[in-house]
């Protein structure tokens, strides 16, 4: 299945692909990092959507259009902040990959990149929550998912050297990872 998937990167804004997923808060509302970068490029129109939807628990996933964007779908998903590990943020970010599979199937994506979800601003660390993107991605695609490819998309030169880690088959998304 990993040949399903590929690290990439990026900003993901610039992509020319089916649907990117956004980083978001519960509130949808303007955000920094790349919800700032998603939403300086897609233009107003996103922010208007996004406010007639209201919001999106922790863990779930919105789809808006693309706009401006290259892409012509936005997946938006909150990830959980990150508050040591002992508050269910795992399963709440692997919610967040499970969760933007089932939207971006549903409105027939066949290429979907994913950034790091929880791992700026929300300081889930970068290893783990790289290990269960892929975890969950693999499951997805194993279990049927029809999609032609799934982008992992790294910002700075450390999150390339993660996702990288953790798509290799050795990597912590792989057998027996936590
Ligand atoms: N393209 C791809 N990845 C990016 C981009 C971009 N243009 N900009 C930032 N990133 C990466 C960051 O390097 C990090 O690895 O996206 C990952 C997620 O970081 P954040 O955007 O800070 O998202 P998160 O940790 O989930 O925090 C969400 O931040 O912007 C606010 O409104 C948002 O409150 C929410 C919170």
């Amino acid at each position: 299945m990993t040949d399903r998937i590929a690290v990439l990167q990026a900003d993901i804004a610039k992509l020319e692909i089916d649907a990117i997923v956004n980083a978001a808060n519960e509130g949808l509302r303007p955000g920094g990092g790349v919800d700032g970068a998603i939403r300086r490029a897609a233009g107003w129109k996103l922010n208007a959507a996004t406010m007639k939807i209201g919001g999106c628990p922790t863990g779930e996933a919105v789809v808006t259009e693309g706009f401006a964007l290259p892409a012509r779908w936005i997946i938006h998903t909150a990830g959980p902040v990150w508050k040591g590990g002992g508050a269910g943020e795992d399963e709440q970010l692997a919610r967040c990959y499970r969760s933007c599979m089932a939207r971006a199937a549903e409105i027939g994506a066949r290429r979907v990149a994913f950034p790091a979800i929880s791992t700026g601003v929300y300081g889930f660390p970068a290893d783990r929550a790289a290990a269960i993107a892929v975890r969950e991605i693999r499951a997805a695609l194993a279990s049927g998912a029809d999609f032609d490819e799934i982008v992992l998309v790294a910002f700075g030169d450390d999150d390339l050297a993660v996702l990288s880690d953790a798509l290799a088959p050795e990597g912590g998304g792989g057998e027996g990872a936590a």
